[in-house]
Formats: structure tokens, sequence, C-alpha cells
């Protein structure tokens, strides 16, 4: 049953002085007339702290912290700025191991971890100056101004950015998000909660829906506004898979990210890209039909080439807002002419928002607003709105808002098309 509640209606204004140059007026159901709001941020966002136990066995130099307590593992940019050797003890504790027994990845022997304040968007975030409008920050700066509260009716759901569906982490993810669901609304009237996911906080949003059941979901979740996801993932992450070269990241050491039970998420699927070469060198083109070759190409392993899926997102059947730039110059296509991807590419870009290829974004429509179990849909494109830029820059943040406003006030079922 969803409660569709009488909204009484009051004009809210937006004090500028608190988003600067963001003017909001619009009459709103009042405070207590919100649903509550239920954010996922993107990948880099959620932090993990760790513990290392006796078991761990460190490489050269990493084993101050052994036996000690709780301490900030990812992110942790001040301690890697303050010393660089920190970051291949970072690395080196933020890998995964495969149990191919249990078929699923655990923490490295040793190391404990835990994601920080889940159920607070407080502790959404970065201490790296350089991507600190990424998480979603101004996003909840935003629903403060119009009434959302956190820890009252506004709730953040950071998760392991490491483990996918399918791992025993991710289903105790699935457990305490839904438990977090609940709550929220026996907090705020049994009103459904509307759940708002940024980029890879949209994988995991309809992971954990697919987890749970239709009468829950038709009982607890109002509507899903998702940003900044694809359906099929994209181009730039075949980039960097498995090790950037960007040193000085934690993320940049192959055998870190390369483990992760994420690593292959954001590939580029075949159900949205086909056989158009995404990767071109002399001797052959591999499309994303060819990620396996492609893996096997770039030096994984038979055991890691194995573990590839091609992820198939699916329609929630809750109502469902998708909201996404376009118009920003996107990798398209990588060009290893000499067949070196340790190399640079020559790079082929197309339309995105910066990140994510169009073709992704309108997928969309077929993959989830085409799909029978999906009464409502909206697909909203936002002319040149990037990738992180969607949350944080005042034109495209102000559409996001009232988006995520309107979703609270929806009580029609029609089926929209792109926008
Ligand atoms: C970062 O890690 C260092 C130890 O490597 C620790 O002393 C510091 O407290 C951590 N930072 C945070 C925010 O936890
Ligand atoms: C989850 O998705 C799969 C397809 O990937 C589908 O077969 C299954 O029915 C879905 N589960 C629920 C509970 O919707
Ligand atoms: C990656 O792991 C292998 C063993 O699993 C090790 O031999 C190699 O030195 C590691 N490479 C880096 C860059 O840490
Ligand atoms: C790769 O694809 C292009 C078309 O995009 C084609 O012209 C070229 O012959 C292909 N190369 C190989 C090696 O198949
Ligand atoms: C996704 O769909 C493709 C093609 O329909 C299928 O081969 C693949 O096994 C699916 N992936 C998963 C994880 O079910
Ligand atoms: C997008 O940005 C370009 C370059 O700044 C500008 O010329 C164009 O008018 C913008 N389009 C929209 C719809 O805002």
């Amino acid at each position: 049953m969803m409660a569709h509640g009488a909204m009484t209606t009051k004009v809210h204004v937006l004090v500028p002085f608190l988003l600067p140059g963001l003017f909001f007026v619009s009459s709103l159901a009042h405070d207590a007339g919100l649903h509550p709001a239920v954010l996922l941020p993107g990948f880099t966002c959620s932090q993990l702290e760790a513990r290392l136990t006796d078991e761990y066995q460190p490489p050269p130099g990493c084993g101050a912290l052994k036996g000690g307590g709780w301490f900030r593992l990812w992110e942790n940019y001040t301690a890697e700025k303050q010393d660089p050797a920190l970051v291949a003890c970072y690395a080196d504790q933020l890998r995964l191991v495969y149990d191919p027994v249990a078929g699923d990845y655990r923490n490295a022997p040793g190391v404990q971890t835990r994601v920080v304040g889940f159920g607070t968007t407080r502790s959404f975030g970065t201490d790296d100056p350089a991507k600190k409008n990424i998480c979603m920050k101004r996003l909840v700066q935003a629903l403060e101004a119009v009434g959302y509260k956190d820890g009252v009716n506004l709730f953040g759901a950071p998760y392991d950015l490491r483990y996918a569906a399918g791992s025993a982490v991710f289903s105790r993810f699935v457990s305490r998000l839904k438990r977090l669901v609940e709550r929220a609304s026996m907090a705020n009237g049994n009103k459904p909660v509307i759940l708002v996911s940024h980029s890879f906080g949209g994988e995991k949003s309809l992971d954990f829906l697919n987890s749970t059941t239709l009468p829950w979901r038709r009982r607890y979740i109002k509507h899903f506004v998702m940003i900044s996801t694809g359906a099929g993932g994209a181009v730039t992450s075949l980039r960097n898979i498995g090790g950037s070269s960007s040193p000085g990241n934690v993320l940049s050491y192959a055998n870190t990210s390369r483990s992760f039970a994420t690593l292959f998420y954001s590939l580029p699927s075949p159900r949205v890209f086909g056989h158009a070469p995404l990767v071109v060198t002399r001797t052959r083109n591999y499309s994303a039909y060819d990620m396996p070759e492609l893996l096997a190409a770039e030096g994984f392993s038979g055991d890691e080439v194995a573990r590839y899926v091609t992820v198939n997102l699916t329609a929630p059947g809750v109502p469902m807002t998708c909201i996404n730039g376009v118009g920003v110059p996107t990798v398209e296509k990588l060009v290893y002419w000499d067949g070196d991807f340790g190399a640079a590419p020559r790079v082929v870009y197309g339309d995105g928002d910066g990140a994510i290829n169009l073709a992704s974004f309108l997928a969309l429509d077929t993959v989830i607003g085409a799909d029978q179990s999906q009464d409502y849909f909206k697909s909203i494109l936002i002319h040149n709105a990037t990738h992180a830029g969607i949350l944080s820059d005042n034109f495209a943040l102000h559409r996001v808002l009232n988006e995520i406003l309107r979703a609270g006030r929806a009580s029609n079922y029609l089926h929209v098309a792109s926008a």
C-alpha cells in the first residue's frame, strides 16, 4: 500500500547564502509532508575503517598499525599526502581475496573493515580537496535548505565500494539498508521513502531493490531518483581497468583494484554498445562482446578473466526518474594502435556526461523504461551537466532538487518517455 498523504502547501524560499547563486522558490509540502529520503553516493564516497589483527602479514614498512585500533583506510588522503609510503600499505590492506570454494570475496587475512557512519549523510565525502564536490555534499545542503534534516527525514547509505551483489558483505548491506528504510518510513508517519543515488550508487540501489520483494518495494519505496548512471557501463572504464597510472592513488595499484568484486560493474555492456569497436589496435578491434579477450590481452590472469560477468541492470518496479548530463565530450573509443596497453591511448570522443556515454543513458528507456514491471519511468537529460557537476553546478542541482521534491508529490503512474 502506498501512502499518499494529503499535502499542505507552504512557500519555501531557499536562503541564498546557504547555496550561493541558487535561488529556489516553490510551493512544497511543508516539512511534515516531506517523504523521507535515503541517499547512496558514488563509488569513492563511502568511507571505510580498518583494524589489523595479528594474522595480518604486512609488506615491508606496513606493520605499524598492527594490533592497534580502527583507523581510516578509505579514504585517508591527508595521511597519504603526509607519508606517501602509506599508499602502498593502504593498497595492500584494501585488496580483496577471492575464495574459489565459497565463490566469494573477502578481506585480506588479518584485515577487518567497517563502513563509517551508516544511516547518515555526514560521512559521505573525501578529504581530497581536489574532489570535494563529487560526493553529494551540495545536494545534502540543498535538501536541508528545503526542510530535510539528517537523521530525521534524511539518511545516508554508505557502502563498501569493493563488494558486489552475490557477496555475503553485500547481503548484509541489503539487510541494513532494508532496516534503515523501514525505520525512516516509520519515523515519518509511515510515508514511503525516496531513494536517491549518484553514479555507482545507482547500480548499488538497483541491486538492493532487486534483492527485496515487490510487495516490500511497493510499500516502502515512493520513488527512486537515479542520477548519473547508465544502463550499460562506460567506455572510459576500459582506460584504467585494473590500475590507473596515477601514483599516489591507492586504486592505481593493479593488485588492489583488480581484486574488487565490483571491477566489472562499469565495463561497457553488449546490450548497450553492441558490436561497435571500443578498443582499436592494428591487429584487432574489441567490442563490448570481447571483454574477456581484452582483459586477457591486458594481462589479467585466467582466473580473473573467468570471473568476468556482464552486469545486467533490471527494472526496479517502483516509480523511477533518471537524471543525467549530456553534451560533454566523453570517451567513446580508445586506440592503442601498437597494441601497447600500458601506453597512453589516442582517444576518440563522443557525447555523454564526461564519464558515461550517451548511448548508455538512452538505453535506460529500453532496459528499464520499457520493462513490463515498470509503471512510472521518466528520463531527464540535462545539457552541459557533467558526471559530478550535475550535483554541484547550480543550474543542474536546481533541476535535480526539483525532481526529488516532485517525486515526493507525485501520485501518478503515467509512463513518461525521454524529456
Ligand atoms: C589516517 O591514517 C593514519 C594512520 O595511517 C591515522 O593516524 C589517521 O587518524 C587516519 N585519519 C583518519 C581521518 O582516520
Ligand atoms: C532480480 O533480477 C533478476 C534478473 O537479473 C530477476 O530474474 C529476478 O526476478 C529479480 N528479483 C526480484 C526480486 O525482482
Ligand atoms: C602483486 O601481487 C603479486 C603476488 O600476488 C606480487 O608478486 C606483486 O609484487 C604485486 N605487485 C604489486 C605492484 O604490488
Ligand atoms: C576495426 O574497425 C574498423 C571500423 O571501425 C575497421 O575499419 C577496421 O578494419 C577494424 N580493424 C580490424 C583489425 O579488424
Ligand atoms: C546478462 O545478460 C547476458 C545476455 O543476456 C547473459 O549472457 C549474462 O549471463 C547476464 N549476466 C548475469 C550476471 O546474469
Ligand atoms: C552548453 O555549453 C556550450 C559551451 O559552453 C554553450 O555554447 C551552449 O549554449 C550550452 N548549451 C546549453 C543548452 O546550455
